[in-house]
């Protein structure tokens, strides 16, 4: 059995809490695309775990969690997270899986990422506002087939080869494009040839792993990253991120076909959250936004960057749930609304006169849409210890309703606080 987690927004949907959740009894849990640039955050018996690489299964014992070939990955996070974990009394001996095909985040990455930023900002003002953590120039190598790979650490020769072939290049854009220092090959060679050591015992085909567990009926857990809005080719570009975040990313991420996918499941907030550049129709500039970022502590889990904030967008969440074919929805963060006197949901977007109630591809009309609300009357209840759908105040059983009506998909889980034990059936 496959099951799928994606985030339907523009990410930090809470995929981290719910595939914890969904995982306790899974075989193996898998990261498929993203890097760094995530950040997944479980709350277990009161400590707080922020995972950027590591699956986010990793506290279930028995899980194997494996780090798909889809996946860029920076090694010096990785050795971090298994440190961190390690001190959190977590092993990850024997249950941690790294691809072998994934291609790794290299130094002057994160350097190309941050001077691109700085120099889009200095045109024009505006910036895509990334992590920084080198996701979009390390899959850029990957496209241009200049990238270097996991398996090429096992092959010193290979991998120094490849870093000062890449080095030279890099010097040659940091002066002719940003007139910036040249970078040193040696310790950057030092440093990976060493990851060998400590990476090693990990690294595997991880494609065959999968495969066979599911021929042998295992319950896997795919772990998407970022959210459907980010995703690379139907999300608001250019402000996205450079992988498919949405479902089909999971098949091309882990190595299996996308037949063998049984169920999708679409993490969504009960509002809109988005970090960095880009439109945000329902963003909510004055008090309500400030409000639900203090009540919310939105700020992001890999950044620290405040989190935009804003009115819960169903033209977003339809658009994401169709291009994942989502079979469930989970609603998180609902008792971050619970004070609020009153809530809106926005069902369409008004463009020039028209009522449009479908994501526009064109920027423009993203940022000139209007949207269209439903008011709805809060609940003006706490609701971080209910424990069954039927005991939510009758605002908050309204509320849902209606989302999972706009949206059209059926609502299967409600979480309503951090912890893995806050979480309702519906
Ligand atoms: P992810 O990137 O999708 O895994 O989400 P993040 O971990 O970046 O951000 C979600 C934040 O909300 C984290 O701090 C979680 O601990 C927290 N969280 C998750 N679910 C809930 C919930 O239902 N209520 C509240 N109050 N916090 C939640
Ligand atoms: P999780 O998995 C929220 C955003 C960045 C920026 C854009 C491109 O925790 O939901 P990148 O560094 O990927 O080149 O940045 O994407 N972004 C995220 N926003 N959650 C994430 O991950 C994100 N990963 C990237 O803020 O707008
Ligand atoms: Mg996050």
């Amino acid at each position: 059995m496959v099951t799928v987690i994606i985030g339907c927004q523009w990410g930090d949907e809470g995929k981290g809490k719910m595939v914890d959740f969904m995982s306790q009894d899974a075989d193996m849990v898998v990261r498929v695309q993203g890097g760094a640039n995530a950040g997944h955050t479980i709350v277990s018996g009161g400590q707080q775990y922020i995972l950027h690489l590591i699956p986010s299964g990793i506290l279930n014992p028995k899980t194997t969690c494996v780090i798909g070939h889809g996946v860029v990955i920076d090694p010096k996070v990785v050795v971090e997270e298994i440190a961190l974990l390690k001190s959190l009394g977590v092993s990850v001996e024997g249950r941690l899986k790294i691809s072998n095909r994934a291609h790794l985040v290299m130094p002057y990455h994160k350097v190309l990422d941050r001077l691109k930023e700085e120099a889009a900002s200095a045109a024009t003002g505006s910036k895509i506002g990334t992590t920084g953590r080198g996701i979009g120039p390390a899959y850029m190598d990957k496209a241009a087939r200049t990238g270097v790979r996991v398996v090429d650490l096992l092959k010193p020769e290979q991998l120094k080869k490849k870093i000062l072939e890449n080095i030279a290049f890099v010097n040659k854009v940091l002066e002719g494009v940003f007139n910036a220092p040249e970078i040193e090959a040696q310790a950057i060679m030092d440093e990976y040839l060493a990851y060998d050591k400590e990476l090693d015992s990990y690294i595997t085909d991880t494609g065959a792993l999968v495969n066979q567990a599911i021929r042998d009926g295992k319950k896997i857990v795919i772990e998407g990253a970022q959210g459907a809005l980010l995703d690379v080719d139907l999300g608001t570009y250019p402000y996205v991120t450079s992988s498919n975040t949405t479902a089909a990313g999971a098949a091309t991420g882990s190595g299996i076909g996308p037949s063998k996918i049984d169920k999708v499941i679409g993490i969504v907030k009960a509002y809109t959250t988005r970090v960095g550049g880009g439109p945000m129709p329902t963003e909510l500039l004055g008090e309500t936004g400030e409000n639900i970022r203090q009540v919310g502590k939105e700020f992001g889990a890999t950044t620290g960057r405040p989190r935009r904030c804003g009115w819960f967008d169903a033209v977003v969440v339809r658009f994401a749930c169709e291009a994942s074919g989502v079979d469930e929805l989970v609603i998180t963060k609902l008792d971050v609304l619970d004070q609020m006197p009153s809530l809106k949901i926005c069902s369409g977007y008004r463009y020039e006169g028209e009522l449009q109630k479908y994501f526009p591809a064109d920027l423009d009309i993203l940022s000139g849409a209007e949207p269209v609300y439903e008011e709805m009357p809060g609940w003006q209840a706490p609701t971080t210890d209910i424990k069954e759908f039927s005991a939510l105040p009758a605002g908050a059983q309204n509320y849902l309703n209606r989302l999972e009506i706009l949206v059209g998909v059926p609502i299967k889980l409600v979480s309503v606080g951090a912890d893995r034990m806050q979480t309702i059936h519906k």
